[in-house]
């Protein structure tokens, strides 16, 4: 059999299980609305929760960095990639984050499976949460350190584990997401802390949907929390409205990020214009706009959850999920809100464990209270026929 064949073998049992997925072309900018095939839909499928990727504000900035700047950084940072913005980012994240060292990765991806790899080796032990994010599952599995995969938030097992691990391992790591991408609940970060430091852990927190979004100039949940880990993890992608992401630490965690992390040694520094973008969202984001935007999103995430009660994750998290179960019974439910030009994206495995597929609503500061009335009515509606 060719690749080729091997590759339409594999769809068809996708498609068979109800599990293939497929592109969705959004015409124009994205936000709490987008248009798909000349359709308005009312967006709840989005992580710009702050409802800032359209905004001109970021679009000037980073117009005014390609005019200074150029377009590609045509480099890695180590070579000749570091430009005035990247430098700059990295600046203002160290003084929104109050910390000593910063490190901007590509991805989010990229970030987790850098920072991970850099820290951890063969002789090291990892604790992961089991619903930490892919990028998480992958950087564990790169670094070759021994992992123990604990139940979900479950502080018990994840002590018991810890305190079983004797003195086997040369450092021990534990890493969790502080706000989860597919459930909205939150870690408990103050006994993460409490532990790690109890027995003499590194705390990793990957704060991908939190930054912006959570806490005193949105500084996240371990800010919410008091908490100081080793490594934040944080994205750009998502509340920011740009893209990237960052890893917030001491400046020796991120010396050492800039020599060992391979995702950043080995590969091309972001276009500057994204650096300069996510500076302008980042002064945004600190201000009293940024206060605004996260107190709608709040009282968003809550009406939400009044009006549609089946909604999980913690009662002011943008994300709300709706668990189904049954694939093919997630994708109908969301294929029906799509005919109501309500885009809320069913969510299968691998990306969720298998018997857990859930619609996933992404609230945002954009929602109307008209939007979610709406919405909210709807999906009451639609889940009559399947629960
Ligand atoms: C918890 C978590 N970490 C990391 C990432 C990866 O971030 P990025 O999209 O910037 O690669 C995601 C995003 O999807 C995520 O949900």
């Amino acid at each position: 059999m060719s690749l080729d064949d091997d590759a339409r073998a594999e769809l068809e049992a996708l498609d068979a299980a109800g599990r293939l997925r497929t592109p969705r072309v959004i015409e124009g900018t994205t936000g709490p609305t987008c248009v798909v095939e000349g359709v308005e839909l009312d967006n709840f499928s989005s992580n710009d929760y702050l409802s800032l990727a359209a905004d001109p504000r970021l679009v000037s900035a980073a117009t005014q960095a390609m005019e200074r700047e150029g377009f590609g950084a045509g480099a890695s940072r180590l070579i000749t990639g570091t430009q005035a913005s990247h430098a700059a980012l990295e600046r203002d994240v160290a003084d929104w984050m109050r910390c000593t060292g910063v490190r901007l990765f590509n991805t989010g991806y990229a970030a987790n499976v850098g920072v991970l790899t850099a820290v951890a080796g063969s002789s090291d032990r990892i604790f992961s949460d089991e619903l930490n994010h892919a990028s998480i599952i992958d950087g564990c599995r790169l670094s070759r350190a021994h992992v123990d995969v604990f139940p979900h938030r479950d502080l018990g097992a994840l002590e018991a584990l810890l305190s079983s691990s004797g003195n086997r391992g040369r450092r021990r790591i534990i890493v969790t997401e502080s706000l989860f991408s597919m459930d909205g609940d939150i870690a408990d970060l103050v006994e993460l802390r409490a532990l790690a430091t109890k027995y003499d852990a590194a705390l990793i927190v990957d704060e991908a949907h939190a930054v912006g979004a959570h806490g005193e100039q949105g500084r996240g949940l371990c800010a919410v929390a008091g908490v100081v880990p080793d490594v934040i993890v944080g994205t750009f992608g998502k509340s920011l409205g740009t893209f990237g992401a960052f890893a917030a630490s001491t400046k020796a965690v991120a010396e050492l990020l800039w020599n060992r992390a391979r995702p950043f040694v080995f590969s091309t520094a972001l276009p500057p214009a994204i650096p300069a973008a996510t500076r302008a969202a980042i002064e945004i984001v600190r201000g009293s706009e940024g206060d605004d935007r996260r107190r709608t999103l709040a009282r968003n995430a809550r009406l939400l959850r009044e009006l549609v009660p089946g909604a999980g994750g913690a009662p002011e998290s943008a994300i709300a999920p709706i668990v189904v179960g049954e694939d093919r019974a997630t994708m109908a439910l969301s294929e029906r809100l799509l005919a109501e030009r309500v885009l809320v994206q069913g969510i299968r495995p691998p990306t969720v464990p298998p018997g857990t597929s859930r619609l996933r609503l992404g609230l945002a500061a954009g929602h109307t209270i008209q939007q979610l009335e709406r919405a909210g009515r709807l999906v009451r509606d639609a889940l009559r026929y399947v629960m």
